[in-house]
């Protein structure tokens, strides 16, 4: 299947994502993350499901069992179709997320946080220095075998964890440049052609899209360009 690119709505309020919206009628997923959610709460959602748009609630939850899958339920009542949670969370909290999720959702896990290094993230863990990339692969494992349905992974880790998690998972990857797009403060970026034959499910970009004179001309490159994958 051709992985479906999923417009990251990095903007700081309602007024603006509806902006950016009315000026991308062909998108068919977008992101809404802590800033916007915080700012714009479940209308935001609301709107966009009578657009006809596919939400991605990328929350990042992270907290005991029962309350992440309350949250989880939150989210399927705003019928959001797809939510992160963190893998360090662990196995019991990832099983009660999918539990919750009943199959109506899409709960993928986030890793290991790309703004990480080695040092800085075996400092968090109180763990001697691993390698990020081993690391990865063995929370992506952790996430599969608590019923998530995927992870979040950067354009770098997709054929890694494509060959952890095996067929029909979902693997969502931010971080996509196009040659020439600027790379921002996205230091492992990778083109949409790679990440799709690398196994991407789900290409999130922001930047690309959102700063374009024409972000619909940039939207359509960039399904026609996953489609090469
Ligand atoms: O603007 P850009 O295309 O870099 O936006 C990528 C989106 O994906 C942002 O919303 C960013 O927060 C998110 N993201 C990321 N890297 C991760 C996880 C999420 O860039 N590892």
């Amino acid at each position: 299947m051709l992985p479906e690119i999923i417009v990251a709505l990095d903007v700081p309020d309602a007024d603006a994502a509806r902006r950016l919206l009315d000026r991308l009628p062909a998108a068919r997923w977008v992101k809404v993350g802590s800033v916007l959610f915080t700012a714009a709460g479940p209308a935001l959602i609301a709107d966009c499901r009578a657009r006809g748009l596919k939400v991605f609630l990328d929350l990042k939850w992270h907290d005991i069992p029962n309350t992440v899958a309350g949250a989880v339920r939150s989210a399927r009542d705003l019928q959001v179709s797809m939510a992160t949670v963190h893998t360090l969370g662990g196995a019991e909290m990832m099983s009660a997320a999918a539990e919750a999720a009943e199959g109506e959702l899409l709960l993928v896990g986030v890793t290991v946080l790309t703004s990480h290094d080695p040092e800085s993230f075996a400092r968090a863990v109180g763990r001697t220095l691993v390698g990020l990339q081993a690391e990865v692969a063995r929370l992506a494992g952790e996430a599969v075998r608590a019923g998530l349905a995927g992870v979040v992974c950067s354009p770098h880790e997709v054929g890694t964890v494509a060959g952890v998690l095996g067929p029909g998972h979902v693997i969502v990857v931010p971080g996509i440049r196009r040659p020439g797009d600027a790379a921002g403060d996205q230091a492992r970026a990778g083109s949409p052609e790679d990440a799709a034959k690398a196994g991407a499910t789900h290409l999130v970009v922001g930047r690309p899209i959102l700063q374009a004179p024409d972000p619909a001309r940039v939207l359509d490159e960039l399904v026609a360009a996953a489609a090469m994958g």
